[in-house]
Formats: structure tokens, C-alpha cells, sequence
């Protein structure tokens, strides 16, 4: 099992990031960042998955060559920013399944409301990967995390752009069991439940909304 939180100091996620963070980084220039931050980060969250051996002909010979094992993987995304880390993510795994987790983060109380849920079928029989660039106060992953157990699933990773020491916190007490990967791990949450340094809010940034 990796450890709880895994943060990926790659010099070109790191470098991708410093642009991201940028308040005057342009909507495109950030989710074309975003999706190739996201492939780089998917390398990370998938090195442990298990693999099998098959048998093969290649023009030379007949060999034993690995590939993945079991069913294939489920992407989650918990909408709407988790889209923006999705479609990078299924660009390197074009053969997985993908389902949708809405919550939306009640302003005032900072706790997550949910509106959709929409995922693959044998969740207990795959790799479930969670996607949300965002893990600030954890409430809305730890709670998606929650609604996926109760689907089913049982082996399940974490991948966020940015994390808050809050919201890693959270999701250890919460699900101790779920690996989380980020490309960052940043100081704090300011009153507004918003990462800091971080980067504003992460799906209007994406998705050119106020
Ligand atoms: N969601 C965001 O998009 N940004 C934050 O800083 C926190 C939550």
C-alpha cells in the first residue's frame, strides 16, 4: 500500500503548476496545464496497479508479457473540477470506466449537498480512482469517498491537483484507507474554506466562470 499522501515533485508538474497558480493565466492555457499535469499525475497514481502475465507472438517468438490485471479501472470525477483532472487522466487510461459524483459545497456551512451520482457497475471488483483538482476542507472528497464505499467499491485512490493540510487531515481520519496523490501541498485554508497559496477557484478558472 503507498502512503497516505504522495506528492509528486516532478520539475515539470511543478513547473506547469507555478503557471496554473497565476491569476492572469488564461482559461485555455490553464485546462491545457491542467490535462497535461493530470496525465503526469495518473503515471504516479497507477504504478502499483496489479499486473498479470499473458501469452503473446511476437514477430521473433512466443513470449509471457505483463498486462494490466482484472477489471478495468473506474475513473470518478467529482463534478464539476474534477472533469478538468478527468479528461487528462482518461487520455492515458482510454479504457476505463468513468463515473460522476456531484456535490456542490454549501457556502456557508462549507458541507457538501449532493446532486448526482452516476457510476460503473462491480465497483468492488476495480481500482476506483476519485478525481477533484481541489482538496480543501475534505469535506466534499471524504463525503464522495463515503457515497463509493457504499457502492461498493473498496480499493480506492485519490487524485487532487492541490491539497490543504485541512482537508489531508480529513480524509486521513475519514478514509485512512485511500492513498492520496497531488502535485502540491499547500499552507493553509483561508476563512472561505479556500486553498492558500493555491489558485482561486479551480473550476472557474477551467470552465471561464465568476
Ligand atoms: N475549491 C477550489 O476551487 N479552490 C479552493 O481553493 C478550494 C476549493
Amino acid at each position: 500500500m503507498p502512503p497516505h499522501l504522495t506528492v509528486v515533485e516532478h520539475p515539470l508538474i511543478q513547473h506547469k503548476l507555478t503557471i496554473m497558480r497565476q491569476k492572469d493565466t488564461s482559461t485555455a492555457s490553464f485546462r491545457q496545464l491542467l490535462r497535461e499535469i493530470s496525465q503526469l499525475l495518473a503515471y504516479e497514481i497507477t504504478r502499483d496497479l496489479p499486473m498479470t502475465q499473458r501469452t503473446i507472438d511476437t514477430p521473433m517468438q512466443e513470449m509471457e508479457a505483463p498486462v494490466l490485471a482484472g477489471k478495468k479501472l473506474a475513473l470518478i470525477s467529482i463534478l464539476r473540477a474534477g472533469n478538468g483532472l478527468l479528461d487528462g487522466v482518461l487520455e492515458l487510461i482510454p479504457s476505463a470506466r468513468v463515473g460522476f459524483v456531484g456535490l456542490y459545497r454549501d457556502e456557508e456551512t462549507l458541507q457538501p449537498v449532493q446532486y448526482y451520482f452516476k457510476v460503473p457497475d462491480s465497483l468492488q471488483d476495480r481500482r476506483v480512482i476519485a478525481v477533484d483538482p481541489m482538496l480543501a476542507t475534505g469535506n466534499s472528497s471524504a463525503a464522495a469517498i463515503d457515497l463509493l464505499k457504499e457502492a461498493g467499491a473498496t480499493d480506492i485512490r485519490f487524485l487532487c491537483l492541490l491539497a490543504a493540510p485541512e482537508g489531508v487531515a480529513k480524509m486521513k481520519e475519514a478514509h485512512p484507507d485511500v492513498p492520496i496523490v497531488t502535485a502540491a501541498l499547500d499552507s493553509r485554508l483561508n476563512e472561505k474554506g479556500y486553498i492558500v497559496p493555491g489558485l482561486g477557484d479551480a473550476g472557474d478558472r477551467m470552465f471561464g466562470t465568476k
